[in-house]
């Protein structure tokens, strides 16, 4: 057996895994995944459990703390962290500043970024564990706030400030949907569908933003700093991104008349750029448990909410074909957790562009979770390694040379 002790430092040495396809980045005791056999665990709990039984806050709760919270534990955590939900005032000066139809995910992750200005507290990389506590506190109580923020800001309407009374998830609905006029009652589907949503995204272990955040984090950078770069890498379409893709990507097949056989033609072609998007996933080689719970929940919300959607026909019907197709089956593609998100969120209400920015809310207890868990590790700075192809040993040429 090779002594790994003895390879440190030494050149020469180096895995080359482009992607980091094979290669794990650190030990975790938070979320478990086997990719063959379609499992999702948090903390050593089913994902099936906690979705049709938790709500999202206690979910948050057992992926930061490491266990389910008693009662008392949730009340004193939801209450925590609605003493916090208020954003500072000077931070709607940059709301302001944002154009109008600028992209959600930009405007979130400058917006979280900007909180280590208002909490200077969270630059010491040497917090205390109350210091650490309260800087996971504030983070997910403005968070909620911050993206119903961005929401109403796209529309033009007023802010609604924070009501304490609510719980996490009707306070950020009564923000994003209420108005400051009147009182809006939220329907306790809508309530339901979007802790489901939100504790189906909350974490999936060593993930691009994740992994970002981690080592992001591992240069003891703060919280916030942390999580807005979390962000800007979940924003991308091969990751997050892709719950707005696909829903794009549907209205696009709708348009076209709805001929499922050609753009699965399309996504098989290799000389073609199009992917079915929602479709396969890097570490899933079977279902993603994530997906089935979401179908079945997309369903039953939309029947519930009496919405008739022509793109989750649509959607069924690419699934169906590509499930049985040979290309998607040598290749183990399957719908993964965004291939039905999108509709859930259109039918509660939201635009498309907003899909990622809920998948980010719902992603925070995660990357909180493994942010803490990187510092508890006490892990060194992450800085992977490389091997170099370029050219070697040239002398300078003078300008005018060349
Ligand atoms: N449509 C068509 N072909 C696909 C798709 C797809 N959605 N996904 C993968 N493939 C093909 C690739 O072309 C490749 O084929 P080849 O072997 O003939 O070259 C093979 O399947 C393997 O694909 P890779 O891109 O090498 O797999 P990787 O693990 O790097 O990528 C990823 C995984 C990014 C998720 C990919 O499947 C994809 O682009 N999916 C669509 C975007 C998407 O839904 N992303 C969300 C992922 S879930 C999340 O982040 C929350």
């Amino acid at each position: 057996a090779i002594d790994i002790s003895k390879l440190r430092d030494q050149t020469g040495y180096v895995t080359l895994d482009i992607g980091y396809k094979n290669t794990g980045a650190t030990q975790s005791a938070i979320t478990f995944l086997d990719g063959e056999l379609g499992v999702l665990k948090y903390r050593g709990y089913p994902i099936e459990q906690l979705a049709s039984k938790s709500s999202f806050i206690e979910v948050a709760y057992l992926l930061i703390y490491g266990e389910l919270p008693t009662e008392k534990q949730l009340a004193d955590f939801q209450l925590h962290i609605s003493r916090h939900t208020l954003v500072h005032e000077d931070m709607k000066k940059f709301f302001d500043g944002f154009p109008s139809k600028s992209h959600p995910m930009g405007q979130l992750s400058s917006l979280v970024c900007s909180l280590s200005a208002f909490y200077p507290e969270s630059l010491k990389s040497n917090q205390s564990e109350a210091e650490l506590d309260l800087s996971i506190i504030k983070m997910l109580g403005k968070m909620a706030t911050i993206v119903s923020w961005i929401y109403k800001k796209s529309l033009g309407h007023p802010f609604i400030y924070p009501r304490n009374k609510y719980d996490y998830v009707t306070n950020f609905l009564h923000m994003t949907f209420g108005q400051r006029t009147e009182e809006i009652e939220i329907d306790p589907v809508i309530v339901s569908a979007m802790n489901t949503l939100l504790i189906l995204h909350a974490d999936h272990e060593q993930n691009c933003s994740t992994s970002t955040v981690r080592i992001v984090g591992s240069s003891e950078s703060n919280i916030y700093a942390s999580v807005s770069a979390g962000i800007s890498a979940l924003w991308g379409p091969l990751h997050g991104g892709a719950n707005q893709a696909v829903i794009e990507m549907l209205e696009k097949i709708k348009e076209d008349g709805g001929d499922t056989d050609k753009w699965i033609k399309k996504a098989k072609d290799k000389n073609d750029t199009f992917r079915l998007m929602g479709f396969g996933h890097r570490v899933y080689k079977n279902f993603d448990p994530r997906a089935k719970i979401i179908k079945k929940a997309c369903d039953d919300i939309l029947e519930k909410l009496g919405i008739d959607d022509e793109v989750l026909e649509i959607a069924k019907k690419l699934e169906e074909v590509a499930l049985k197709d040979n290309y998607f089956i040598e290749r183990k593609l399957y719908p993964n957790v965004d291939f039905y998100s999108g509709i859930i969120y259109r039918a509660l209400g939201f635009p498309t562009d907003m899909f990622t920015v809920l998948f980010a809310l719902g992603r925070l207890p995660g990357w909180i979770a493994q942010w803490k868990e990187m510092k508890e590790h006490k892990e060194p700075i992450g800085r992977p390694r490389q091997i170099y192809v370029g050219k070697v040993n040239r002398e300078y040429v003078d300008i005018k040379s060349r």
